[in-house]
């Protein structure tokens, strides 16, 4: 029988994914990176059941919590990649194929000598754009305020993207059915409030 690990679980190959293989249909296709203990790959796909929903997490621990929360009959739209993220996205999701991306507080690596292992880098902001649809957009959250700095500053240095407002932080969320992630609650909880961004791909 099909355990709940290898319906959710795409493994990824030489070959770009082919979505309707793997949700056996052709309804838009969002990502988000760093699933975590997956309050919003579990909440927010019941709310869209016409669109799809693939997961990204590094770590099999967070893997393993997410599956807890999701079962194929209520999130047929999800799947779930156990792989760290960089600019090799390119090389596992087909070329302007994905509507939007979803980023909820992304590791900060707040040390200077950690800042490379940062995911907002220009050569990763190239692979993302070139997986995105035109018009598409990136949703990004963190509480962190020198990395959203560090954010802003890497978006304005890449002509692929715009953002949606002058300013391009804001403190309430831009999409009306966000939902709250474990660790949007948690720093909130220790008096720090979200910085929400979101760009689209021009
Ligand atoms: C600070 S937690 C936030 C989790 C969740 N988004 C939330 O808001 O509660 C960051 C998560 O992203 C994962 N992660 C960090 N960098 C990643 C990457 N490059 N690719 C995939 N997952 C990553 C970590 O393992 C961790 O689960």
């Amino acid at each position: 029988m099909l355990s709940d690990a290898d319906y959710f679980l795409v493994e990824t190959t030489d070959q770009l994914l082919d979505y309707s293989a793997v949700f056996g249909n052709d309804n838009p296709v969002y990502i988000e990176i760093g699933s975590g203990k997956g309050e919003f790959i579990s909440q927010y796909p019941l709310l869209h059941p016409d669109k799809n929903f693939l997961g990204f997490e590094v770590r099999r621990k967070r893997i393993n919590n997410i599956l807890k929360k999701i079962d194929p009959q209520q999130h047929p739209n999800v799947r779930l990649i156990e792989v760290l993220v960089d600019e090799k996205i390119s090389l596992i999701l087909p070329a302007a194929s994905i509507d939007g991306c979803y980023i909820q507080h992304p590791d900060p690596w707040p040390k200077r000598r950690h800042h490379k292992r940062r995911l907002f880098q220009a050569e990763f902001l190239k692979a993302l754009a070139s997986i995105l649809k035109p018009g598409a957009f990136v949703q990004i959250a963190t509480d962190h305020e020198e990395y959203a700095q560090w954010i802003i500053r890497e978006f304005a240095g890449c002509d692929l993207f715009a953002s949606v407002q002058e300013d391009p932080i804001s403190d309430e969320p831009h999409l009306s059915d966000h939902v709250v992630t474990f660790f949007e609650r948690e720093q909130r909880r220790l008096g720090f409030e979200p910085n929400f961004m979101m760009y689209k791909r021009i």
